[in-house]
């Protein structure tokens, strides 16, 4: 190993973004993104099989930036990390075939690793080791999830999760409905900076006492995209206009108050006073602004890394490599597969 802190790359292709980056410890060298989002814009969603040819075509020109941005060569790398689930099957192959041929030409280690376990990881290069325990919310296109993770190399406990629809494809979803563009997440956060957040009383899931008991830490969405459609249509069907920054902003209000009440419910429960937050909603401005609110008055302290970090790069997945290999954790065996339903508390495979 060179120096005290192993220099490792990592390599995504969960969805439609072909990430490379490296780092050393928590050290972020290179984050090289190219984004197949334009070529799915026009069917309003990812396209597995347009996702995984634009990584095909993406991954070696991604690589050698990468390389070229940190000023390392493969054969300086101490390791790869690559993502190895979840995700799309076909995108997440292009990334595992191309870090085991990475791997075997350099004669490297290659550590497959979780996606959503490398969302929380990446915030390490922004505010350094994260404490244990800590309790994570992860909120991205494909997963919502709060986590209590005791150590991010294995122990990581699922709490709750959405039971129906992610908060990023809520805002996917609804956005659709508003005409806006995909994905939705930015138009609606933009959106909603003129709209009026009260202007709307959107349901807030799983928030009544009757629900709790079972689902206190569970996420719905599904009722409140199917309420924001009802009411779309029921003014469209009045040949009202649609007041969209209104609607962008009651809506983003519903998701970001349960979300950062849940959050902050399931630190005082656990004990906890660290709440980190990742993937791609932790970009949202108002759930930063609104974490950060209700964090400082609960006493918690709030990581959330720059938004750039929270939508998915290969960063992460370096991220997370270096805390195994400091960790002293074993490479995957060479013959490690793509895994599109790997759960949570798979933290490398
Ligand atoms: O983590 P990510 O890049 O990919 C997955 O692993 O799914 O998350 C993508 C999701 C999309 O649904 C996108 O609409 C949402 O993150 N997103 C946002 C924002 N930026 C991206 N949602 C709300 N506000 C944002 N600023
Ligand atoms: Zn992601």
């Amino acid at each position: 190993m060179t120096g005290d802190e192993p220099l490792v790359l990592g390599i995504e292709t969960s969805c439609d973004e072909t990430g490379i980056g490296i780092v050393r410890g928590t050290t972020l060298l290179a984050d090289e993104v190219a984004s197949s989002v334009d070529e799915h814009a026009r069917y309003g969603g990812v396209v597995p099989e347009v996702a995984s040819r634009a990584h095909l075509e993406a991954i070696v020109p991604t690589m050698e930036r990468a390389l070229r941005t940190a000023g390392v060569r493969l054969a300086d790398v101490d390791a790869i990390a690559v993502t190895a689930g979840p995700g799309l099957a076909g995108a997440l192959l292009v990334g595992v075939a191309a870090a085991k041929g990475y791997a075997v030409a350099a004669d490297k280690p290659v550590y497959g690793v979780n996606h959503l376990a490398a969302h929380v990881a990446v915030d390490t290069l922004e505010h350094g080791p994260l404490p244990s325990p800590a309790v994570a919310l992860l909120v991205s296109g494909g997963h919502s999830s709060l986590l209590l993770i005791h150590d991010l190399a294995g122990d990581v406990r699922p709490l709750g999760a959405t039971i129906d629809d992610a908060a990023g494809e809520a805002y996917d979803k609804v956005a659709r409905l508003l005409g806006l563009p995909f994905p939705g997440g930015p138009p609606i956060d933009r959106a909603a900076r003129d709209g009026d957040p009260e202007a709307i009383a959107f349901p807030r899931g799983l928030t009544h006492a009757r629900d709790l008991a079972a689902h206190r830490f569970d996420f719905s969405f599904s009722g409140l995209k199917t309420a924001v459609a009802r009411w779309v249509e029921a003014r469209q069907r009045a040949g009202e206009a649609i007041p969209v920054a209104d609607v962008a902003a009651s809506f983003q209000e519903a998701v970001c108050d349960v979300l950062t009440a849940k959050a902050i419910d399931a630190c005082r429960e656990h004990g906890v006073d660290t709440l980190v937050i990742g993937g791609g909603v932790a970009a949202n401005s108002r759930l930063r602004a609104l974490a950060e609110q209700r964090c400082e008055r609960a006493g918690i302290t709030l990581r959330i890394p720059r938004a750039r970090l929270c939508t998915d790069n290969g960063a992460m997945v370096a991220a997370l490599g270096a805390h195994l290999v400091a960790a002293g954790q074993r490479p995957s065996p060479l013959d490690l597969g793509a895994d599109p339903g790997l759960p949570v508390t798979t933290v490398t495979v």
